[in-house]
């Protein structure tokens, strides 16, 4: 895969080159480091959310094939599914915990090998029902993963949403890593709300990531201001918000079309 492009976004949250590491890296949650001259803890760099674009052109196809309103129920479904598959591939690129080992291969030569580390499992969760869609094929990414739906319904006049169901454990520990799905961030409400409850679980922002089809400039507003260190995979950033809360251009209602549900 290409390296990243860090966009810039249009709601003044900005992005910035991202060199690829390639050295894989057991991921923790951040801590202050002390100055080794006068003990006294650093300052932290003032945090940045930064919205990644892979600039993959199979992002780009599935993404037109999203977009299109003659793409029936079933294409769409398979359609980000496979977005899915490829921006967890990247939004997981420095996230999965490793282990060193050795293995034996079939010539009787031992090699280094790096595997993903079992012991730490990543916390997947979807935002019903389409976040379910964008995770279909995550399994076949990433070996090691928990799964805890949760649930959100929106009012349509004041947009705003709230909890019908949520799996996440009572209590979570500061270095569980989360990968949170929801193919359209509009406002931003949902998503912001689902942070918080981690957060008010035990789980850190930084161990967050968000993988997302479609991203807009309110909710990208809202979560950078909320979780300055977040970090957002997407396929594209659109423009705006009508008023009913849809993302223009946009894919439509993802639940409903994946689904196939009519109004
Ligand atoms: N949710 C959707 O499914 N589509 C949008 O455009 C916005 C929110």
């Amino acid at each position: 895969m290409q390296s990243l492009l860090a966009q810039r976004s249009p709601c003044g949250t900005s992005g910035r080159g991202l060199a690829p590491r390639r050295s894989i890296v057991r991921v923790g949650p951040v801590r202050a480091t002390t100055d080794a001259t006068t003990s006294k803890p650093k300052p932290k760099a003032p945090q940045q959310m930064l919205v990644y674009s892979p600039p993959h052109p199979l992002i780009k196809h599935w993404l037109a094939i999203l977009r299109s309103e003659y793409t029936p129920s079933p294409m769409f479904r398979s359609a980000c599914a496979e977005l899915g598959r490829l921006l967890v591939y990247e939004a997981v690129r420095e996230f999965l915990p490793t282990i060193e080992q050795q293995v034996q291969t079939p010539l009787g030569a031992v090699a280094d090998a790096t595997l993903v580390d079992p012991t730490r499992p990543i916390k997947v969760v979807p935002i019903l029902r389409a976040g379910l869609v964008l995770l279909e094929q995550c399994g076949q990414v990433v070996p090691f993963q928990e799964t805890y739906h949760v649930g959100y319904v929106r009012d349509p006049v004041t947009l705003q949403a709230s909890a019908y169901l949520n799996k996440l454990p009572a209590k979570l520990a500061e270095d569980d890593l989360f990968l949170i799905t929801d193919p359209m961030l509009a406002t931003g409400g949902t998503m912001v709300q689902v942070i918080d409850d981690i957060v008010a679980r035990g789980g850190r922002p930084e161990n967050v990531r968000v993988v997302a089809v479609v991203v807009a400039p309110p909710a990208l507003k809202l979560l950078a201001d909320r979780y300055p260190g977040l970090k957002v995979y997407t396929a594209m950033i659109d423009e705006q918000v009508d008023e009913r809360g849809y993302i223009i251009p946009g894919l439509g209602d993802a639940g409903d079309r994946a689904y196939g549900t009519s109004h």
